[in-house]
């Protein structure tokens, strides 16, 4: 037991936690730490083996802190330390925590080797950290030997042991591990690894592994399964470390592209819940298996999951019959956190291994967007955030530290690509970028797999091996804001025929017409169709917004974050010009990835972000869009180009914004076009047609 500090004690800062406190010469570092709640990784429990206490003091004056720091201020390498460091090596400048004790003032640096880079696409997000605090702990100990004279088991001695050098009371312990213990006790000589695992505070702790020797190594997996994609990161516990990202497609798309024909399928079909279950649990498996693959690391050595999912996904993954969600009042089955044994939903990792998802916000708002919200936390900003994820069903969130409010809009297929008479999704020889001269009204263009434009000399040859085959979701919002921007589209978006007198580029077809953008093979085309389903997607979208902006009580938003994949290729100028989004300083406006993946990597590997995002989710306010009478006005207002009655002052100032041209709109289809969600009859009427 370390005597109390006192004020002539010296001063020990942790970076990059900034947690500070004094400390009695002679104490060892990884006490401090632990003292002041700083996380810093322990197995061996200070044997100095296990070399996962490591720290760096960092040198020099900080005079911000008062505190001159130097190598002088921490005890040489002892004798156990120098072992370690002969044995398995010390990178320059590290010390082991467990071994090296204060002497003087210092800053201490806890290296974190968890830096989120891989697939987030924001520059910034290279450099933040997760401060780790993980569900899981491998602590090394050394049982005491059976002796006739003392008849406890050798598990109630593994436990003592546990509780005397961990501190671990009240220990549980998986069942399928009682019959091993005796074996991993003798085969380890009665040194052995125990993997307890404690989620809150407040539950049992629970052994969920046990290995003879020292188990320095412990793995996790963070997943986002969306409707689409499945992407998987795998990561050190111990470390922190990314081991290696990977993505599937999800195989529940052969039982219908979007969510609610998936809903649809559960409803005709008996077994449809089931297999669609089991698809999305075998295409986690493998991907595990990939992960782990890449990584070098058994899959065995999974210990711990976190999962989010939008939340028919997350209910199909759970086993979950998704129907509820596919009709007013669209009830979840469960929405809080959830926890489970892999092995109950079939996940195929350590039999112990635990599995976390995320809350749902509501409805239509999963686990993911929760998991986006946690990533870029628009509860901790003063400024207003408004964060969207932009899919078949786009999830929004917006608010500040005082208040945030959520909802979804339907906004359909077309951004994906669907619905556009030349749409695809983003694959080589899809065109991606797409730019129109206002005077002569002729377009260049850029695809994928190939860097020059078209326009560029060499252009048709460097193309020939990926063809240019169509267009895909991001060029579809520059095309039609191009076309805005050059005079084609009106800003009630009908293509004007007028034009065709002065340009080959505008093609009449029946009573409208549609806009050239190759003449070759095949031959690609805007048309009126097009545009009519890009600003019925997009009025969907804004209008959300628009009614979270209203619940918001504000004009603007300062800041806005777009996540998932489209978000990371779609130019914000051209979001903003189309009224996508709302009006912003184009500098505020920033792609973030797959910030729901993000959102589960901090819940692994920092069990305090559950707790964080658990109580968040509680106070976020939903907003259901279809019970709102006065969407279907904002939702009008929001087919226009940017927007009818927004006057987008910001972004006039960026951007010259062309003359109002209002012109007749045959075009249109009649009808205001709002989008709903479909009824179950008329679902299933799709289908069977
Ligand atoms: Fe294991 Fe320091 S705690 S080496």
């Amino acid at each position: 037991m370390n005597s109390p500090a006192n004020i002539t004690d010296p001063l020990v800062l942790f970076m990059p936690s900034g947690k500070r406190g004094r400390f009695p010469v002679g104490t060892p570092v990884l006490d401090a730490a632990r003292q002041l709640g700083v996380y810093v990784e322990s197995v061996c429990g200070g044997r100095a083996t296990c070399g996962r206490c490591q720290i760096e003091v960092q040198e020099g004056n900080f005079a911000k802190h008062k505190i001159v720091s130097s190598n002088d201020h921490i005890s040489a390498k002892g004798p156990k330390e120098e072992r370690y460091e002969r044995v398995r090596g010390l990178p320059e400048g590290r010390r082991l925590s467990c071994s090296a004790q204060i002497l003087g003032d210092l800053v201490v640096d806890v290296p974190q080797d968890t830096v989120i880079n891989a697939q987030v696409v924001r520059k910034a997000a290279v450099d933040r950290h997760i401060e780790r605090n993980p569900a899981i702990q491998l602590c090394y100990v050394e049982v005491e030997q059976p002796d006739m004279h003392k008849p406890l088991g050798d598990l109630d001695r593994l436990k003592a042991v546990l509780e005397k050098d961990w501190g671990w009371k009240d220990l549980l312990i998986v069942p399928h591990l009682i019959p091993e213990v005796q074996g991993i006790l003798r085969k380890g000589n009665w040194g052995v690894t125990a993997a307890i695992h404690r989620d809150m505070d407040s539950s049992r702790p629970f052994i969920i592994g046990l290995w003879p020797d020292l188990k320095n190594e412990a793995y996790g997996i963070a997943c986002d399964i969306g409707s689409t994609t499945i992407a998987m990161h795998l990561v050190s516990l111990l470390s922190g470390r990314i081991v290696a990202s990977s993505g599937t497609s999800n195989p529940q798309i052969r039982f219908g592209e979007d969510l609610m024909s998936r809903v649809s399928y559960v409803m005709m079909n008996p077994d449809g819940r089931e297999a669609m279950t089991k698809a999305v649990r075998e295409a986690v498996n493998t991907l595990i298996g990939k992960v782990c693959e890449e990584g070098g690391v058994d899959r065995h050595d999974i210990l711990d999951m976190v999962f989010v999912a939008n939340p028919i996904m997350h209910h199909l993954f759970l086993g979950i019959d998704p129907t509820e969600l596919g009709q007013a009042p669209f009830a979840l089955a469960v929405s809080g956190a959830l926890q489970y044994w892999a092995h109950e939903i079939d996940i195929d990792v350590n039999r112990g291994g635990r599995v976390y998802l995320l809350p749902c916000i509501a409805g239509h708002v999963g686990a993911d967007a929760a998991g986006a919200t946690l990533s870029e936390g628009p509860y901790r900003q003063d400024k207003m955030m408004l964060l969207v994820d932009v899919g078949t069903n786009a999830e929004i969130v917006l608010g500040n530290k005082d208040r945030v409010v959520a909802a979804s809009s339907p906004t359909g297929p077309a951004f994906e690509g669907a619905e556009i008479s030349s749409g695809q999704r983003a694959a080589p020889g899809a065109i991606e970028r797409v730019r129109i001269d206002p005077e002569t009204l002729e377009p260049k263009y850029r695809v994928i797999g190939v860097d020059k434009w078209s326009d560029e000399e060499g252009f048709e040859e460097d193309a020939k091996a990926t063809g240019v085959t169509g267009i895909c979701g991001s060029a579809i919002i520059e095309v039609v804001a191009e076309m805005y921007l050059s005079g084609v589209i009106s800003e009630d978006g009908v293509v004007d025929g007028s034009l065709a007198e002065r340009s080959p580029r505008i093609i009449q077809n029946g009573r409208t017409f549609s806009y050239l953008l190759r003449d070759g093979e095949p031959r690609i085309t805007v048309t009126q169709n097009d545009v009519r389903a890009i600003q019925l997607a997009k009025a969907a979208l804004y209008a959300g917004v628009k009614l979270l902006m209203e619940k918001q009580g504000v004009e603007t938003v300062d800041t806005i974050r777009f996540a998932g994949a489209f978000g990371s290729f779609i130019d914000p100028k051209y979001a903003m010009v189309l009224g996508l989004i709302p009006d912003c300083d184009l500098a505020e406006v920033k792609a973030v990835g797959n910030a729901a993946g993000t959102g589960a990597l901090m819940a692994l590997l920092n069990r305090d972000h559950r707790r964080e995002i658990e109580k968040e989710v509680g106070r976020i306010e939903k907003i259901e869009t279809a019970l709102e009478p006065h969407f279907q006005q904002l939702f009008i207002d929001a087919m226009a180009l940017p927007n009818k009655v927004d006057p987008f002052t910001k972004l006039a100032e960026q951007v010259k914004l062309p003359p109002r041209k209002m012109l007749s709109d045959e075009a249109a289809g009649g009808g205001d076009g709002a989008p709903r969600r479909r009824s179950r009859e008329e679902r299933a009427a799709r289908r069977r047609g």
